[in-house]
């Protein structure tokens, strides 16, 4: 599809995304009113060390008091990037965030909805969230048009951003768009979900990049079901997974930080098995099953008892969601109870830690002698990558086939737990847990090989690549 002639990575290079590689907070004492610190969450641990250190300006929304005093400032420099920051007013990031990214398009994309009870688009849905969904992406198709050099590679992330490609082809037609999507892609009939205007304006929004990217074949295939479905032609895909940089990650384990929490776990683990998850608590992450599935563990295999410890990393986010409020209650609620049935004054069956600390994460999956990942379904599933690459004990991944690095993983010894089936989950946990050191070996040396296949820069020099393709 694209045309590797042109000389991809020449352009300069503009990443958009709803959340930014920096974040300020107001600082009176500090010369420039603020101070900065890297950005939370997974796009941004993700991409920020490709781009840290370069001349990318990386636009994004303001979202707190010390990232809008930034955002009257223009293209600011701050902790390796070059960033701009967008001023959005409060109730129209709510109904654009909240609203639309978190309760639609996640929910569609991910096929959380139940569709006896919901989604139910309440009147007025489409002219009030939705439209502060296209006035939002059209603040950003502005700052893109103002600030992107000549002849940019404009790379622009996920759901939150899928309007903004017309208005800047229209304005700017030096620049190439590229989007790329870190959630999966709904199915046609899930997309048919959404109220039909929104569906059309959807697919219309993505179709006026020059190429829409993913991180698996799978979404990229539901991706032009749902063009096919909406009676228009696909324009340009590719599929291009990101990598976890080993360097980075190394660099983390032998730091204070980790190197503390991993003592702390090995005191705390002892000579029993470690079970590990890490996650946000997410409603397409599973977290509850996988509770279950140990559960359903400890119930058929008494001998168990006091042999392992699940710790679960889990830390709370997007409690403005009703649903996640009560999914993270849920997830509480079915710890206590499994440490009440099974534990005894010297086991504790679940070790469940809500901080986010990533450090004390990496610890974690150091030491794991087996890592869960069974998303309902999941873009990619970063984590699972790093789980093989930190080991240091042959750990075994368990891994549900739903999420984006299935592809890749697959086979190439993960053992598969089905997302639904609990019953599955608990006996690929309990073979995993079993398996000889031979085996151990034999499964981790194969992940090990096919996650180092792709650097986290492959990523970036696809992106660049599909810039290229013809118009
Ligand atoms: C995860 C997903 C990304 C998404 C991000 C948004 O990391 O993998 O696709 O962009 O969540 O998270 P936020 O906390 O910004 O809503």
């Amino acid at each position: 599809m694209a045309d590797t002639a042109a000389a991809p990575g020449r352009r300069p290079i503009v990443v958009v995304s709803n959340r930014g590689p920096v974040t300020f907070a107001a600082d009176p004492a500090a010369a420039s009113g603020v101070t900065a610190r890297r950005g939370a969450g997974g796009l941004v641990s993700g991409l920020g060390p490709l781009v840290a250190g370069t001349d990318a300006v990386w636009i994004a929304a303001a979202m707190s008091e010390g990232d809008r005093l930034v955002a009257e400032r223009g293209v600011t420099d701050a902790e390796g990037y070059r960033v701009r920051l967008i001023d959005i007013e409060p109730a129209a990031f709510s109904d654009y965030y909240d609203r639309v990214c978190n309760e639609a398009l996640w929910f569609a994309h991910h096929g959380l909805f139940d569709p006896v009870y919901e989604p139910a688009w309440p009147p007025g849905w489409v002219d009030g969230p939705w439209a502060a969904y296209r006035a939002v992406n059209e603040q950003f198709a502005e700052a893109v048009i103002a600030d992107a050099p000549q002849g940019a590679a404009v790379l622009v992330q996920d759901y939150h951003l899928c309007l903004l490609a017309p208005r800047v082809r229209a304005a700017r037609p030096d620049l190439r768009l590229v989007h790329f999507s870190h959630t999966p892609f709904a199915p046609s009939a899930w997309l048919r979900m959404l109220p039909d205007a929104v569906r059309i304006d959807l697919i219309d929004g993505l179709l006026a990049h020059h190429a829409c990217g993913f991180h698996s074949s799978r979404w990229e295939r539901d991706y032009l079901d749902s063009c096919e479905d909406a009676g228009r032609l696909a324009n340009a895909t590719f599929v291009a997974p990101l990598a976890p940089d080993p360097d980075d990650l190394a660099r983390t384990a032998a730091g204070a930080a980790a190197v503390r929490a991993r003592a702390d776990l090995d005191e705390l683990v002892g000579d029993r098995s470690f079970l590990v998850r890490v996650d946000r608590i997410e409603l397409s992450k599973n977290v509850l099953r996988g509770f279950q599935a140990y559960e359903a563990l400890l119930e058929a295999d008494p001998h168990r008892h006091g042999t392992v410890v699940f710790g679960a990393f889990c830390y709370p986010s997007r409690l403005g969601v009703a649903a996640y409020d009560r999914y993270a209650r849920a997830v509480v609620a079915k710890v206590e109870q499994v440490n009440e049935r099974f534990g005894t004054a010297s086991w504790t069956p679940i070790h469940y830690d809500p901080t986010d600390d990533y450090p004390r994460s990496v610890a974690a999956l150091q030491r794991a002698d087996v890592v869960v990942v069974n998303p309902i379904r999941d873009g990619l599933n970063l984590v699972a990558k790093e789980a093989v690459l930190l080991s240091d004990r042959d750990g075994q991944l368990v891994l549900s086939p739903e999420a984006g690095a299935w592809e890749e993983l697959g086979e190439h010894g993960a053992w598969e737990a089905d997302p639904f089936d609990v019953g599955a989950t608990a006996r690929a946990l309990a073979d995993a847990l079993d398996a000889d050191a031979e085996e151990r070996a034999r499964r981790a040396a194969s992940l090990r090989r096919a996650v180092s296949a792709r650097t986290p820069g492959d990523w970036l020099a696809e992106q660049l690549v599909a810039a290229e393709v013809s118009d």
